[in-house]
């Protein structure tokens, strides 16, 4: 089981990301592994020229082909997605989220671009071959806090709504762990074994 999650800010401070690193803390808690990417993650040319046949590119691919949920993070820019998160997109080869279930998250400075989710980032979503989309998560700038040590932290609504989605991660996770392996994983019966 695992789940891969993309972080679409690279700014020091981000409410986008603090958005993903609770989803994140709150699978931890059940058990279940998350593995980050972001931008920085990524050597600058190969990055911004999706260079496919780069080692680190090809690893994450190769992270990604075996996960099975995505989280995708990213700020309101221009009344669509980041660039930096368009960035990591691009290395997703053609169909490469097909096994996946996705949730989007985004932050924005206000209230108005709450459908940039479902306008800007869900059919580009949907071209990369998910089937599966969970409702989006919104959060303005009055959905959100700070922490005493002043890092920002999801208001008691977001939770909420990060709770609900991570209870049916976990549950969809956990049915496609019982689901019987496809043909071309089952081991192989030879007719040497058959003695
Ligand atoms: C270049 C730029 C464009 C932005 N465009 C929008 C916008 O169209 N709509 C909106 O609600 N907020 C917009 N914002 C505000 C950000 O979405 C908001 O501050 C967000 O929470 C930042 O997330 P981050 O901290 O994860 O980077 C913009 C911010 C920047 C820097």
């Amino acid at each position: 089981m695992n789940v891969v999650t993309l972080a679409g800010s690279t700014n020091v401070e981000s409410r986008s990301t603090a958005l993903l690193a609770f989803m994140e803390s709150q699978l931890h808690r059940r058990g279940i592994e998350t593995r980050r990417f972001s931008p920085d993650n990524f050597p600058l040319q190969a990055l911004v020229n999706a260079d496919h046949a780069h080692p680190i590119i090809r690893a994450f691919q190769a992270t990604l082909a075996r996960a099975n949920a995505v989280i995708v993070a990213t700020p309101v820019y221009q009344a669509s997605f980041s660039g930096a998160l368009k960035l990591l997109l691009d290395l997703i080869p053609q169909r490469g989220l097909e096994h996946c279930t996705v949730q989007t998250l985004a932050t924005g400075g206000g209230d108005q671009h709450l459908l940039m989710l479902d306008y800007a980032l869900k059919p580009v979503l949907s071209a990369m071959g998910t089937t599966h989309q969970l409702p989006g998560i919104y959060a303005g700038p009055g959905h959100l806090g700070r922490c005493p040590s002043g890092h920002h932290v999801p208001g008691p609504e977001i939770r909420q709504r990060m709770a609900q989605a991570v209870e049916t991660i976990t549950h969809l996770l956990e049915a496609r762990r019982l689901e019987p392996l496809p043909h071309r994983e089952k081991p192989v019966f030879s007719l040497a074994q058959a003695g």
